[in-house]
């Protein structure tokens, strides 16, 4: 955490009429969001695995499995293919799912629904933290782009 504030404290410094305690909110979820690499997976990237320009977290970037393909979700603030219409509590308890002891990962069958996404892992993240997480997320400008999250191998 410190480190990253450290390192984004303009040389001069530049303030703005964020309340202080909203403004900490927002820059500890974009730490976080940084630190899990969700913008990484969320990004989708041209055939060199450079960021596609304007399409930050605008989802349906490709990970070719056995299976089939995976493409991650939209995770903008459009409110038809991202996640603009999302609550707060929907979107803490997405990952709190995955949480609870009796939840075992499912058997992937083949042509079945991938996911990449590391739900299990993220489901141990401090609740605050995925409310930070949603609050940077709010920032993020709404891209229209609808993704198919898994589309099986063909025959
Ligand atoms: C290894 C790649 C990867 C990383 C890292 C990753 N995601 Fe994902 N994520 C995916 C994929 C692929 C999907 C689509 C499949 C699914 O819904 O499970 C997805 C789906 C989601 C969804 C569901 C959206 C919907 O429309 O249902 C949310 C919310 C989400 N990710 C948030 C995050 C956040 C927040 C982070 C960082 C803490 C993150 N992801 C990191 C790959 C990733």
């Amino acid at each position: 955490m410190w480190g990253f504030c450290i390192s984004t404290i303009p040389q001069k410094a530049h303030f703005t009429s964020i309340p202080k305690e909203e403004n900490d909110t927002l820059a500890y979820g974009a730490y976080l969001v940084n630190a899990a690499a969700c913008a990484d997976c969320h990004t989708p990237v041209d055939d060199k695995g450079q960021p596609l320009p304007g399409m930050d977290f605008a989802g349906g970037r490709v990970f070719p499995t056995p299976m089939g393909t995976v493409r991650s979700a939209n995770l903008t603030q459009d409110e038809v293919t991202g996640i603009g219409r999302w609550t707060e509590a929907m979107f803490v308890n997405r990952f709190k799912a995955y949480a609870d002891p009796s939840h075992k990962a499912p058997t992937i069958h083949l042509r079945e629904m991938q996911t990449l996404m590391p739900w299990t892992m993220y489901s141990h993240m401090k609740t605050d933290d995925l409310k930070a997480i949603f609050a940077y997320l709010k920032t993020i400008k709404p891209v229209n782009h609808s993704v198919v999250k898994f589309e099986p191998i063909k025959d």
